[in-house]
């Protein structure tokens, strides 16, 4: 017996080298693709699995009087976005976004979020139908009732299966192979495998699971959480607050996942994954939306000024999210279940004073 299951799993083995390797196309390549496709390159060079070669489209831009594409293909650094880390030479860059994604068999989406709808109608019908995506991209879309998960945008696009891959992962940390751990979402048990093998190293520590959607509104919650705590530091208040505040943020978040995620169990153990607890905690500590709203509780200023002044003018993510959340929980009528929340949405959007942002918290229902 023993000895014919031995046999049964080496031949599934043998079947499984003989499928045909699987193409990889990184579909970005900022600062985040490219530290994936570091990893992604140098996993696919090792693994009979995956093809060898790994297109990554590069939006063509000229650095310096040279293509930025010329410049990855021959000197094998993004010089723009990952500047003095070698990619590896197996990632070749491709200007024209149809060329790199048409034979992908998985398609990494690594762009910010603005970008997603043209990506969408420039690869549609001319990709495989039987391709996987797999959504790197933080943030969310504006949907007719809120809030519209960006896998959920790219798989009604596109008619592919999506997973995400989300967690406490600071690009230039990931790239210099510090440490971390990371979070794939992936309903498929056999996809979700074959995605860890595409993305693990021994300093980036993948773990599946099921509960993708869950994954996914993590990133994208845990920003509101972030403009409290920057609240709670231009406020002047001490470690405890900033603790308790990242603790009701949190709790915060596994409520409205159970709102919002209706196409299954909503498990509290996805939010102790570095999808949840770790990336809140960084998110909390450094980050974007931190600083500028420590600099709105401390200058008085107003949000649109401080995009201005500290990022060029590009929006903050979670005042944003802060309001797509409001308008869900206000249309269930839960605002009041939500202290947090709505205390972000009412200072950024309707002028509460930022002074009243911990008297909001004194009578959250974790206490009642
Ligand atoms: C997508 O996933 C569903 C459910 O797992 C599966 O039935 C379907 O075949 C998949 N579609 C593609 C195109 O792989
Ligand atoms: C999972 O995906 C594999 C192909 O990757 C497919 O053969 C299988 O049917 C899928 N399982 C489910 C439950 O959809």
């Amino acid at each position: 017996w023993r000895i014919s299951a031995g046999r049964q799993r080496s031949a599934d083995e043998t079947l499984a080298t003989m499928a045909a390797p699987r193409k990889v196309c990184i579909v970005g390549s900022g600062n985040w693709g490219s530290a994936i496709a570091k990893i992604v390159g140098a996993n696919v060079e090792q693994n009979p699995r995956f093809h060898n070669t790994v297109n990554m489209w590069v939006f063509e831009e000229m650095v310096a009087g040279r293509k930025l594409t010329e410049i990855i293909n021959t000197q094998h650094e993004n010089v723009k976005y990952l500047p003095g880390r070698k990619l590896p030479e197996n990632v070749v860059a491709v200007p024209d976004l149809v060329q790199a994604a048409s034979d992908a068999d998985i398609i990494v989406f690594v762009i910010p979020h603005q970008f997603i709808g043209k990506v969408c109608d420039t690869i549609r019908g001319k990709i495989k139908c039987s391709a996987l995506g797999l959504s790197l991209i933080k943030g969310v879309d504006e949907g007719p009732d809120g809030l519209k998960l960006i896998s959920d945008v790219i798989k009604e696009n596109l008619g592919i299966n999506m997973s995400v891959l989300m967690g406490a992962n600071i690009a230039n940390e990931v790239a210099d192979e510090k440490f971390c751990e990371t979070t794939i979402g992936c309903k498929n048990k056999t996809d979700g495998a074959l995605l860890k093998e595409l993305m693990q190293t021994s300093n980036f520590r993948v773990t599946v699971v099921e509960e993708s959607d869950v994954v996914e509104i993590c990133g994208a919650l845990k920003n509101i959480v972030a403009v409290g705590a920057g609240f709670c530091d231009g406020l002047g208040f001490g470690d405890n607050t900033k603790a308790a505040v990242i603790r009701l943020g949190l709790m915060e978040m596994i409520a409205f996942a159970r709102i919002f995620c209706t196409a299954g169990p909503v498990s509290s153990a996805t939010f102790l994954e570095s999808c949840g607890v770790a990336d809140l905690i960084t998110t909390c500590y450094g980050g974007r939306n931190r600083k500028v709203s420590e600099a709105f509780a401390k200058t008085g200023k107003s949000l649109e000024q401080l995009e201005k002044e500290m990022l060029n003018g590009q929006k903050l993510q979670g005042p944003a999210t802060a309001a797509e959340v409001h308008l869900i929980l206000k249309n269930k009528g839960l605002v009041d279940k939500f202290p947090l929340f709505s205390a972000v949405y009412q200072i950024c959007y309707e002028r509460r004073p930022v002074t009243e942002f911990i008297s909001c918290l004194q009578n959250h229902p974790e206490h009642m």
